[in-house]
């Protein structure tokens, strides 16, 4: 079987054909970031493209994503200003975009009601939410866009895990839809602003993005008031209860309403697009879907069941591998410093790419095959710390991986026990990475019964 797997070399667009311009590099990142980095981008360390007034390094080696995100956090830790203008009408000042004394103290606040030791709380979420998503699924009279699918249900989990069962299930399905809208409308026009060049033609994009980020923060802010000043769940009662020394509460008002569509944005997208690959490896790859079945329960897991499922979880973490969900990180230099032979001026942008970091030809054997088993025994004790981030790596590592990885897991559990899954007659899935590396135009299947 594993002969079957190393063979298998799962969709991924074509190296750009030698390394383009800086203009040459934007024009194709406006279409899909992933297209700009030539062969030898999976082979180097450290690479550095310059654009006027600004110079852009790419951390390639375990070591250097270790220096820049770990070591000179400080130094480092500001996010691009391309992601912070992308996500700040809709999120605001939340945690995900915030940096400095603000970042720390919203971190403090929002990571204790997700910690991994209370995950066992939300067991009944993510069973409730992937079983709805399952007779959706169940329901379905020809083919179905498992992406647009997966986005409403895991929206769905975070609505009852802040929110509780009163929250109406089309509640998820309309924010789910407005996000997308917005990030759709948002990536076209922020692009530009990575690079610190003027925008000149967004701003009807930008006016129609700015209404869909309207909506969907009245939308939460409406969820929050209806749950009362002292109700709602455990979750929302933990964010409220956050207090500073002179006992005044972090999160209130505004700042509180930035966490919970931060927990609902930030929280979904990763988690969905991590099971929209999954499930088209498992499409593509009928052995692997056939051994995830095998050892799956045949009825919903209970939450201690999750650590039984080894190779499901295995196929997970290389399909985070091979489609990372974030796929670049992008940091701005806060002082000025140097990286190997690179000087780097205050403003300057730093990138780590776990798109070229995971399939780096020094760190991964045959790095564009998909092979789960890597995955297995003591294989990832043997590689370098650095060299798999799919949730990102030092202080700003994503305070729900272990939310994430338990939902997820309780969604393969319910959805490969039960259904086949297998690309629509046509369909061609196509990696795109914007804010986030989703696949284009969605991913449409057939599904029937196991
Ligand atoms: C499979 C699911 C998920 C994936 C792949 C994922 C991935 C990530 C990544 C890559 C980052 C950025 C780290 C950085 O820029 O350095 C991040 C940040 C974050 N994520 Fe997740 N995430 C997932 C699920 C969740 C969930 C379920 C929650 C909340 C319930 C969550 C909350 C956050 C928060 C709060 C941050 C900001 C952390 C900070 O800047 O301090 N994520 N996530």
């Amino acid at each position: 079987m594993e002969a079957i797997i190393a063979d298998f070399v799962p969709p991924m667009p074509a190296p750009a054909p030698r390394r383009p311009s800086a203009i040459g590099g934007l024009l194709r990142a406006r279409r899909d970031v992933l297209s700009i980095f030539p062969a030898d981008a999976y082979r180097r360390q450290v690479f550095t493209t310059r654009l006027p007034g600004r110079l852009i390094l790419v951390a390639n080696a375990p070591e250097v994503v270790r220096e820049v995100f770990v070591t000179k956090h400080d130094t480092y830790q500001r996010k691009s200003r391309f992601l912070e203008d992308a996500l700040r009408p809709v999120v605001g000042g939340s945690c995900f975009i915030a940096s400095g004394d603000d970042w720390a103290e919203r971190r403090e606040a929002i990571s204790p009601p997700i910690h991994p030791s209370g995950l066992a709380q939300f067991h009944t979420c993510y069973v409730r939410a992937a079983e709805e998503c399952a007779e959706r699924i169940a329901r379905a009279d020809g083919p179905v866009d498992v992406a647009a699918v997966f986005a409403t249900a895991i929206t769905r989990v975070l609505l009852l895990a802040v929110f509780g069962d009163g929250v109406p299930p089309e509640e998820a399905e309309t924010i789910a839809a407005t996000f997308t809208a917005y990030q759709d409308a948002a990536e076209v026009v922020d692009l530009l602003g990575l690079m610190g060049l003027p925008d000149v033609l967004g701003w009807l994009t930008r006016r129609r993005a700015n209404r869909l980020a309207v909506a969907l923060r009245g939308r939460v802010a409406r969820l929050i008031a209806d749950a009362g000043p002292a109700g709602g769940t455990p979750l929302l009662r933990a964010l409220r209860a956050a207090h500073r020394a002179d006992g005044s509460p972090v999160l209130a008002g505004e700042r509180l309403l930035d966490e919970v569509v931060m927990f609902l944005l930030a929280g979904a997208e990763g988690a969905a697009i991590t099971l929209t690959w999954t499930t088209m490896l498992a499409a593509l790859h009928p052995a692997t879907a056939d051994r995830m079945a095998a050892e799956l329960p045949a009825a919903a897991p209970a939450f201690a069941d999750i650590n039984g499922m080894v190779f499901t979880r295995a196929v997970v973490q290389e399909s985070m591998r091979l489609y990372p969900p974030v796929a670049v990180f992008a940091r701005q230099a806060t002082q000025p410093d140097r990286i190997r032979r690179w000087d780097i001026r205050t403003g300057d942008i730093v990138l780590a790419v776990p798109w070229l970091l995971h399939r780096h030809e020094a760190l991964w054997e045959a790095p564009h095959a998909f092979r789960p088993d890597r995955f297995l025994g003591d294989a990832s004790r043997r590689r370098p710390r650095f060299a798999y981030m799919p949730f990102g790596v030092g202080p700003r590592i994503c305070a729900g991986a272990a939310f994430g990885m338990a939902e997820v897991m309780v969604f393969a559990a319910i959805l490969f026990r039960r259904f086949r899954f297998a690309l629509a007659p046509g369909f061609v899935p196509r990696p795109n990475c914007r804010l986030a590396l989703r696949p284009k135009g969605g991913m449409t299947m057939l599904v029937s019964a196991r």
